[in-house]
Formats: C-alpha cells, structure tokens, sequence
C-alpha cells in the first residue's frame, strides 16, 4: 500500500524523514488509550518517523502517550514539540505561556513527558497571528528574548533544533539567523495566505509542515475533503477528498512535510497512501484554481486552538 518512507523523503533540520508525518495533537483523553497506542504504533509500522506533538496537548496526555506507545524509540523517529503555551483549565485548555522562562519550563516537560534527553526540534509557537491565541498584555514577548533562550536550550543540548510557528514573514525574516529549521503555519489547499512564507522556506531550505492541511477538526475552518472541486477530482481518480488534498500539499512545494492528524487507523492508512497519489497536471491547476483566500468563519467562530 505504501512504501517505506509514505510520501517520499523530505528534509528537516539534519534529519531526513518520511514527508508524511503524523500530527498527535487529537490523541487526548477523548480517546482511549488503547486507540491512541494503535494509532501511533501503526502509523511507524507504516513508515512514520515525523511526529509531532506539544507538552500542552491536553496537559501532558499526548506527550505520555506517544512515550507509553513508542518507547523506546527507533532511531530514525524525529519527535516535533512546541513551547508557547501551558494547559490551562476553563472552557479554553490552553493560555499562552510566551516568556524565555516558559519555553524552558515546556521543553523540561516534554523531556520528562516523552522521556528522550533531548528533543529532536521544538517550535517556537509565537502568539503573533492566528488562528488561536494571540498576544495581549504581557504576553507580547520579545523574538530576540525568546530565541535567546531557544538557542540557549539548543547550546545546552535539550533541544536540536528549532523550527518556528504562527508568524508573518518578516518574523520569520528577523528569526532565521537563529537557524530555525522548519516553520508551522496554518495553510491548506483552502488556505494559503501563508503562500510568501512559504516561499522563503522554500528559498531557505527550511522544512514547510503546515497545520491544519485537512482543515482541522474544529468548526469554522472549510473542510479540505468537502470542498467540491476536490470531492470531484477524487471521484474522478477513485481517491478520497483527503488524500487529494493531501497529494496537493505534497506536490504544491518539495519542502512540504505533513503533520495531518487523526484518531482513526483508517484515515491514517488512506493519509500514508496520498503519497502514492499523482495528481495530473490538469488536476493539479485545477486545485491551484480554488478560492483559498479567508477561511469562512476566520476570527468569527470561537476557536479553541490546539486543546481539546
Ligand atoms: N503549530 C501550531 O500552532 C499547531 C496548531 C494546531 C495543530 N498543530 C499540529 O498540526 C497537526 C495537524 O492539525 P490538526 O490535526 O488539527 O488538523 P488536520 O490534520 O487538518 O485535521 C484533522 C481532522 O481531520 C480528520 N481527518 C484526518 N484524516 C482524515 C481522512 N483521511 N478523512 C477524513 N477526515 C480525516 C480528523 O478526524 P479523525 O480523527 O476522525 O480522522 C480530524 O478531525 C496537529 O495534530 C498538531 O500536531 C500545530
């Protein structure tokens, strides 16, 4: 069904992984332990060495369970956090946790969370653009301050590498001295306001693993798989919705790594299979053709970000 590295072999930081990767952020306490396990085991049995994950993602819970699943660890399985934010209780399980303090505080969690020495790359999650939380009062921290402190994390070997998350392109302009390696925006076939960040990615050689690719589970962002045009192509070519959005993600820019989540063995499996997928040149202008400017519903519907 899929080959050895799904998708093919990409480029992040100094590793080179499968470019379909698995995001592990749905993996909570909404579903059982055992999903969870099945999930990420079958997803590496699969050829899976990119996972990513945050200490934040339901307080912990996803971090012990990539550990509880996957320890110990194949060599080659480069495991992405991100440090910004902190579980938080309310009707929103997260807050914002910007400052140099913090983004130590979050990589010791996922270090004792995960159990590894140190964590292959962390995204600084800035708090700078949407979607999700944004920035007020004093949580409107200084790049140069928190990448200090990310390169100090880095010198002290707690972390490899650093990629980047929820910035513009001219903060990611002001952050690539810091040598990030890879950079996390939202952006999907219906979403590509991110298409100049990209682009210096691209001219950069840094890796582009966009969140979101499928639209993600949360109301009010347009759904990769229900837009007609790729609901179309799909029957057309006996794929589904996904994984033409997904083949378009890998096709649109070589330096694209996809991080898509999922709770099901299923949509993994057909996810894994999108790197198999060719999308003819017709198809592939087509797909460049839809509208992917504002998502509907952007700003408007409450959203919750990366907790659930
Ligand atoms: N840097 C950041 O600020 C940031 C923010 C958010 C997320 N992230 C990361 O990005 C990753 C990806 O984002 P995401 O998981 O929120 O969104 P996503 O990958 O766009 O979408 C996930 C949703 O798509 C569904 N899905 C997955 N495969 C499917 C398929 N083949 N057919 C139909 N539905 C399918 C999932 O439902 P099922 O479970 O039913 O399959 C889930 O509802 C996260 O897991 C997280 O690691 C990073």
């Amino acid at each position: 069904m899929t080959t050895s590295h799904p998708g093919g072999i990409g480029i992040i930081g100094e590793h080179r992984v499968a470019r379909i990767g698995y995001g592990a952020m749905g993996l909570g306490h909404a579903v059982p332990q055992s999903d969870a396990t099945a999930v990420l085991r079958r997803a590496v049995e699969l050829g899976v060495n990119h996972i990513d994950t945050a200490s934040f993602y339901d307080d912990g819970v996803v971090n012990r369970r990539i550990r509880e699943a996957l320890a110990p660890y194949r060599d080659d399985l480069v495991i992405v956090s991100k440090v910004g934010a902190r579980a938080a209780t309310g009707p929103v399980p997260l807050a914002l946790a910007q400052h140099p303090a913090d983004l130590r505080a979050a990589v010791e969690l996922d270090l004792t969370g995960l159990g590894l020495e140190q964590i292959p790359i962390v995204n600084l999650r800035r708090a700078d653009i949407g979607p999700g939380l944004t920035a007020e009062g004093d949580q409107v921290v200084d790049l140069d301050d928190q990448l200090a402190e990310m390169i100090a994390l880095r010198d002290e070997g707690k972390i490899g590498a650093i990629g980047i998350s929820n910035i513009d392109l001219n903060t990611l302009r002001r952050a690539l001295p810091a040598g990030i390696v890879c950079v996390q925006n939202a952006y999907s076939l219906l979403n590509r306001r991110h298409e100049d960040e990209l682009a210096l990615c691209l001219e950069e050689d840094i890796a582009w693993a966009p969140y979101f690719p499928l639209g993600s589970a949360f109301p009010g962002f347009p759904k990769v798989a229900e837009n007609p045009v790729v609901q179309r192509i799909a029957a057309d070519i006996g794929a589904s919705g996904a994984q033409v959005g997904l083949a378009w993600l890998l096709a649109h820019a070589h330096n694209t790594l996809l991080i898509a989540g999922t709770t099901s063995i299923a949509h993994l499996e057909e996810n894994l299979a999108a790197g198999d997928l060719t999308l003819s040149a017709q198809y592939l202008a087509e797909l460049d053709g839809i509208d992917a400017g504002l998502p509907q519903g952007d700003g408007v519907q409450p959203f919750l970000d990366e907790g659930r």
